[in-house]
């Protein structure tokens, strides 16, 4: 079986990882992938947003299935015209990547449909914005609709500072069109847990906990990032909260969107809050998560084209999902200054150290090679996701930092507390 991957960061990384592994695949293939993938698949220099290119490259090279990894390809429409083409495709169509795409979207169907979350309003003029916030309970969460990096979700102590976010979201267009419309959501507290799923329209199979640290700095602090680090299992993701997110949330989001004639086939993650009220959707993502995929991915017992190919076939009811019972934590080396300034292009020793060693892995985020094309550089703010497999969540936190160490190159950067929390649980 021909395969490619869309896609270039951490996350495709360990999907390339995970999917070389399996017996079916002859040829494996990324777009426009990284330096690490290099290792398990051919890259090819198409963008993840070159639909036409990408569509025209499989059925010339005669590939037989299709993973898209990325949020913008998908919620651009990107399995349609692979589907068009006749080509077999891993993801949700446009119509259902909206779940990701649009965060009025998903909260209005979560209302609709009873699933527990945050309260909210949506406004598409910033008066009406200003004016609700006058009386609003602070603090206050301000999203801005549209996709935004991760990065178009501001949360307000007090009016002034939810004014200003309104300004730059809605009128200063921080995240351009993104912002024409914003939802304005009640403050939510408790531990965050991220949960992905396989998804094929009908039947969901939930994978293994994973929680991120997404603030730049020790202790929860500086600026937001993509994340900088995660471990799977979280303790917090306890056999009650399972059961409650069963009952109320997975199937409930599944059957909401086939009820809606947006029938969702590829990976739901869900973004979870768990209150003292309960487990609340936060959020919800069309594709795996990135770092969580680094942690959650090591720890999976099957074949994943296997479970892939049941989605698409809509046999996702057969497929028993199963995951070892260690753990896993990923400390991701990022470049000083990011997410706001950083160099790039720093060559990267100490990579070799890590190979083959059982239970470590290292997952390239941002790198490339030198033009001797065997030189390692840096290229991008996340570097690279450093993943250490333990027989619990401190073992494996321990091994991951001193396999970071390994690693260097200048400028790194890295936070010193992932999976911290978890020994004082
Ligand atoms: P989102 O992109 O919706 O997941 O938001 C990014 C981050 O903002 C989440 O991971 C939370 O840490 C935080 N956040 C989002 N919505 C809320 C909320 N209603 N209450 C508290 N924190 C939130
Ligand atoms: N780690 C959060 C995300 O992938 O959106």
């Amino acid at each position: 079986m021909k395969v490619l991957i869309v896609g270039s960061g951490g996350r495709e990384h360990a999907i390339a990882w995970k999917v070389a592994q399996s017996p079916k695949v002859t040829k494996l293939y990324c777009a426009p992938g990284n330096a690490g993938i290099c290792e398990f698949a051919e890259c090819v220099p198409i963008g993840a947003m070159e639909f036409e290119r990408l569509a025209a490259f499989a059925r010339e090279n005669q590939i037989d299935f299709t993973i898209i990894g990325m949020d913008d390809p998908l919620v651009g429409g990107i399995v349609d015209v692979f589907e068009a083409a006749g080509l077999k495709v891993f993801g949700p169509r446009k119509n259902a990547a909206i779940l990701e795409g649009s965060k009025a979207f998903s909260k209005d169907l979560m209302k609709k449909y009873n699933i527990p979350t945050a309260s909210y309003e949506t406004f598409d003029c910033a008066q009406d914005a200003y004016r609700y916030l006058e009386t609003a309970k602070m603090p206050v969460v301000l999203k801005a609709d549209g996709l935004a990096l991760g990065k178009g979700v501001l949360i307000c102590s007090h009016l002034e500072e939810a004014k200003a976010g309104v300004k730059e979201l809605m009128e200063d267009k921080k995240f351009g069109t993104a912002g024409n419309r914003i939802v304005i959501e009640e403050f939510m507290t408790g531990r965050e847990v991220s949960v992905l799923s396989f998804v094929d329209g009908k039947t969901i199979k939930i994978m293994t906990s994973a929680q991120d640290h997404k603030r730049a700095g020790d202790g929860d602090t500086g600026l937001n990032t993509g994340g900088m680090g995660t471990f799977s299992p979280s303790p917090f993701y306890t056999e009650e909260v399972d059961a409650f997110c069963r009952k109320y949330i997975y199937q409930a989001t599944v059957d909401a969107m086939a009820a809606e004639g947006r029938e969702f086939k590829g990976i739901i993650f869900f973004g979870l809050m768990l209150t003292e009220q309960g487990p609340r959707v936060l959020e919800y993502n069309a594709r795996f998560g990135d770092p969580e995929t680094q942690v959650v991915l090591p720890r999976m017992k099957n074949d994943i084209m296997e479970v892939f190919e049941a989605c698409v076939d809509q046999t996702l009811d057969q497929v028993n999902l199963q995951f070892e019972d260690h753990a896993a934590v990923c400390v991701v080396l990022a470049s000083k200054g990011y997410p706001v300034h950083y160099e790039k292009g720093l060559p990267i020793s100490g990579l070799e150290r890590l190979k083959g060693k059982d239970g470590y892995y290292v997952f390239h985020a941002g790198t490339k090679f030198a033009e001797d094309g065997t030189t390692f550089l840096t290229n991008g703010g996340r570097v690279l996701g450093v993943t250490a497999l333990g027989e619990d969540l401190k073992a494996a936190r321990k091994n991951a930092y001193k396999a970071a160490e390994w690693i260097s190159f200048e400028n790194k950067y890295m936070r010193h507390d992932i999976g911290k929390a978890i020994d004082e649980a």
